[in-house]
């Protein structure tokens, strides 16, 4: 049977350049790139080269470049570093940190975590696309909260918001900003300057790099606390020795994500285009989720009213199509 994967927003396989850069670093080059002695050079030249390309994607500089094990622990460093450095806010009203309410569990699980601790948090509710208003965000700011994370664009129904304009809100109002773009990326050419981005997190395996490595980008001069403590690994911001043969498979997956982009979204726009029309068009009772233009290039979501979405995804399976 021939099977069709269709689930690049869950994960993608890595692509043959990426695992190629990679093979030197297991068993060649598999120095310690925090050791003295000379067997760390080309880990760490590695290590600097893939900070350079995660940069260069992003318009950000190397040193604001931290590497992590992936999009969840860039959240919770993002989320936690801002917050544990506003400790002495806690019992201020609030709210501290504005978030959407469909952020990625990543955010979600730990903005609930944080207000176990005593933050208080503002979900902002979204209209029919899956669009924050941004009257509500004016709204909700008060002279505490000290960090708005709105995500890029949506894992789910593919929905990209209003990063400029939010970015304008939170730099007008000394507020830091940090965004989730682990399904933006290499779909969406960013640039953290122009869009006023404080922090932003990545995800290698959405890019086709390894699972298991990030990134995030932290704005210089923006203090945040570390959330894992060790060694002193990544300005002592993210302890444990670094897996280089991730990083050097993320910054590769960055660099070529670079290269095609513009290849890569008109081949794939058309395909989600064609699929779109083909589905509404041949399928009763079905409908299109999310934005109908301010969508993920490589996304398409629908709702079958006619039709229970496991029962769907199970008969799907079935023919092999995920
Ligand atoms: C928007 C978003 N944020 C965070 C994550 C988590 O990333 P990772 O799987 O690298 O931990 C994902 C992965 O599904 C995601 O789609």
């Amino acid at each position: 049977m021939k099977r069709i994967y269709l689930d690049h927003a869950a994960t993608t396989p890595v692509d043959k350049e990426v695992i190629e850069a990679m093979l030197p670093y297991f068993s060649e080059y598999y120095g310690n790139a925090s050791s003295l002695h000379s067997f760390r050079k080309e880990a760490y030249e590695a290590l600097e080269k893939s900070r350079e390309q995660v940069a260069r994607i992003l318009n950000a500089e190397n040193k604001e470049i931290l590497f992590t094990s992936g999009g969840t622990e860039s959240d919770n460093l993002a989320l936690k570093g801002v917050a544990y450095k506003n400790r002495d806010k806690i019992n201020t009203k609030g709210p501290h940190i504005i978030t959407s309410s469909i952020e990625h569990p990543a955010v979600l699980e730990t903005c609930k975590n944080l207000e176990k601790e005593g933050f208080k948090i503002k979900y902002l509710s979204v209209n029919k696309y899956g669009v924050v208003d941004l009257d509500e965000l004016l709204e909700s700011i008060t002279k505490d909260t000290f960090l708005i994370s709105i995500m890029f664009a949506n894992n789910e129904i593919g929905t990209i918001q209003p990063i400029e304009e939010i970015g304008k809100i939170a730099r007008e109002n000394d507020i830091i900003f940090h965004t989730d773009a682990v399904q933006a990326i290499g779909k969406i050419p960013i640039d953290v300057k122009k869009l006023n981005i404080d922090m932003l997190s990545i995800s290698s395996h959405k890019i086709y790099g390894p699972k298991g490595v990030g990134a995030l980008f932290i704005r210089k001069n923006l203090n945040i606390k570390p959330i894992i403590n060790g060694g002193g690994h990544e300005r002592g911001l993210r302890s444990g020795t670094e897996n280089i043969p991730g990083i050097v498979g993320l910054g590769k997956a960055c660099e070529l994500s670079m290269e095609r982009l513009d290849r890569d979204t008109r081949y794939i726009m058309g395909l989600r285009d064609k699929l779109i029309k083909g589905v509404l068009e041949n399928i009763e009772e079905s409908y299109l989720n999310g934005h109908p233009k301010d969508r993920l290039v490589n996304n398409a979501h629908f709702r079958f009213t006619a039709i229970e979405g496991e029962s769907l995804l199970i008969s799907l399976d079935e023919k092999g199509i995920a």
